[in-house]
């Protein structure tokens, strides 16, 4: 029985998982259950400092049900996709104890246990900023420790994607692939890393955070809405991503960044070209952030060479990745200069390092 006679404990486990960025997209699923995909996505991850969801887990013989708060509001976790992560985990917990305690769990009574979670992002929720990634692969990394499961991070990260499909790739940092798969059950859809953070750290990432408001239309409803209507998405997974991915690899493997950087904008404009061929079309990216293409191409073409690449999720925000640190500054100094955070521009802060130039900075 669960900690023997002792009812007078809880367990405990804290985790911080970063987001991440897709540089080549996942739009699409093949399984709306499983959230098996339409084609291969690679992604790199945000440094953990900066946009990252950290969730403490909790479980108790006194918690009479599971529950869990979202920055601080409680929320339901009913939704089949919570469900499908606690029962996966809860199958694969291991025995536990702690002698000095006096707390004994039998893996069985992983699934008798109630738990508590306790999730905060530091970045604005479902804003288009994957929000749901960091969540999902941090809630399942940290169920895990706690059920002692022993499972390694690609298996955790087919249990991430049943939350969310960008989350499985945020069990990894650095570089990442997940393979869509071919199994009807979906055990090959896992993430793999191509190359740790150190493979390539000149890189740098800004994000301009042109709205934090709430996405009108979600990635699950704009995705399914993208396969039941847009001829594009259906060319774009079979004809272009399978070749742009062994591209992408290579670029990533070789450090060549105009290469990488012709990719990531053919990808992110492609996407959102899906978005438009979808019926109704769905508008993700707005004013500032055409202007933000059409300044980056201009500065890319007037250099003759890719300085800056450009991406945009299911949302207006710009995540631009600099070539290196002194782009980076001249990067900054132009975002500045054209796009000022303030109420005419839309824009209200940018994301670099740990910094956060907001509004009232100036
Ligand atoms: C545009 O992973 O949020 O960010 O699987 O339905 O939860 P669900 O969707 P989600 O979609 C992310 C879409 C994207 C591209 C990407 O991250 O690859």
């Amino acid at each position: 029985m669960a900690g023997g006679s002792n009812k007078n404990w809880i367990l405990m486990v804290t985790a911080r998982s970063p987001t991440n960025i897709a540089v080549i997209k996942y739009w699409g699923k093949r399984d709306e259950t499983l959230i098996l995909p339409i084609n291969d996505s690679i992604s790199v991850t945000l440094d953990p400092e900066h946009l990252c969801t950290t969730t403490t887990v909790a479980v108790s013989p006194k918690f009479e049900e599971d529950r869990m708060w979202l920055n601080k509001k409680e929320i339901s976790l009913s939704g089949g996709r919570f469900q499908s992560c606690l029962r996966e985990i809860r199958s694969r917990g291991t025995d536990f104890e702690d002698e000095e305690k006096g707390i004994f769990i039998k893996k069985e009574d992983w699934k008798k246990l109630h738990v508590h979670i306790d999730s905060f992002n530091n970045f604005p929720t479902a804003a288009g900023l994957a929000s749901s990634a960091a969540g999902f692969a941090c809630l399942v990394y940290s169920l895990a420790k706690l059920m002692n499961v022993k499972e390694d991070e690609g298996q955790l990260s087919a249990i991430a994607r049943q939350g969310s499909g960008s989350a499985c790739r945020s069990l990894y940092g650095g570089f990442v692939k997940w393979s869509m798969g071919n199994d009807a059950n979906g055990s090959d859809s896992i993430a793999v890393q191509l190359a740790t953070e150190a493979h390539w750290d000149e890189l740098v990432i800004i994000i301009a955070v042109v709205s934090s408001r709430q996405k009108e239309t979600s990635s699950t409803t704009g995705m399914r809405e993208s396969v039941e209507t847009s001829p594009l998405l259906h060319y774009r997974s079979k004809e272009v991503v399978p070749k742009r991915i062994l591209q992408m690899e290579e670029a990533i493997r070789t450090r060549d960044f105009p290469s990488f950087a012709k990719l990531t904008c053919a990808d992110s404009n492609q996407f959102h070209a899906t978005c438009l061929d979808t019926s109704p079309p769905i508008f993700y990216m707005n004013d500032t952030s055409h202007r933000q293409v059409f300044c980056m191409e201009k500065w890319n073409r007037s250099e003759g060479t890719p300085q800056v690449a450009y991406t945009f999720d299911a949302g207006p925000n710009a995540v631009l990745i600099a070539k290196n640190r002194k782009v980076a500054t001249q990067l900054l100094q132009r975002l500045l200069f054209y796009f000022p955070p303030s109420a005419d521009t839309e824009l209200d802060s940018y994301l670099i390092g740990d910094k956060s130039i907001l509004k009232d900075a100036g």
